[in-house]
């Protein structure tokens, strides 16, 4: 139970969190997929663990229930239009990789050369509670960095409608 205007002031400390901007790649046997992605972080120090939430309508979604290894690629200031690109559009009505330079990882996950600072981490957990997103946990098991230019931040997106509105998920 929450007082009136909970989830205005939960929404309003998220925007201020601004978090950095991610794009999530998954792959199974047959296919690829990858979505922009908001709601992720570092969940444990020793072993490195991070946590990232797929919401339940997404496509990637569903490729990364049946994917051992997904890969974190950080946006950074200049990728407004390919986090843009993968924020609104979904592989279920194109292909989404199709005009970009791939690379594969572990279990053929896809890595975006354009998005070179990025991790691949090993799916260790999967948290399911019911809401419209569920938690994959990695444990990092490759990383890249380099000095460029820092992250592109949530707002530095401005609006985008997402490829699959997560109300899409919720029922399932
Ligand atoms: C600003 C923004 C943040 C988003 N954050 C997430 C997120 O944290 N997790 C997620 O699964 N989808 C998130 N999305 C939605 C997906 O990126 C979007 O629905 C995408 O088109 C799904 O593609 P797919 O169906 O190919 O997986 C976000 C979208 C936007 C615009």
């Amino acid at each position: 139970m929450t007082t009136p205007g909970t989830d205005e002031a939960y929404d309003r400390i998220n925007e201020l969190f601004d978090g950095a901007a991610v794009v999530v790649t998954a792959a199974d046997h047959e296919e690829t997929a990858g979505c922009l992605v908001g709601f992720h972080s570092q969940c444990s120090i020793d072993p490195r663990r991070h946590a990232v939430w797929l919401s339940k309508a997404n496509r990637t979604y569903r490729v990364a229930l049946r994917s051992g290894h997904l890969a974190v690629h950080l946006l950074r200031a200049g990728d407004r239009e390919l986090g843009a690109w993968f924020g609104g559009t979904s592989g279920d009505e194109v292909d989404t990789f199709a005009d970009l330079e791939l690379d594969r990882g572990p279990g053929g996950v896809p890595l975006v050369r354009a998005l070179p600072v990025r991790f691949v981490g090993r799916r260790v957990a999967l948290l399911d509670t019911e809401g419209d997103h569920a938690c994959f946990v990695l444990e990092v098991e490759s990383a890249e960095v380099d000095d460029e230019a820092g992250p592109l931040r949530l707002s530095d997106l401005g609006e985008v409608e997402p490829g699959h509105a997560s109300e899409e998920g919720a029922e399932e």
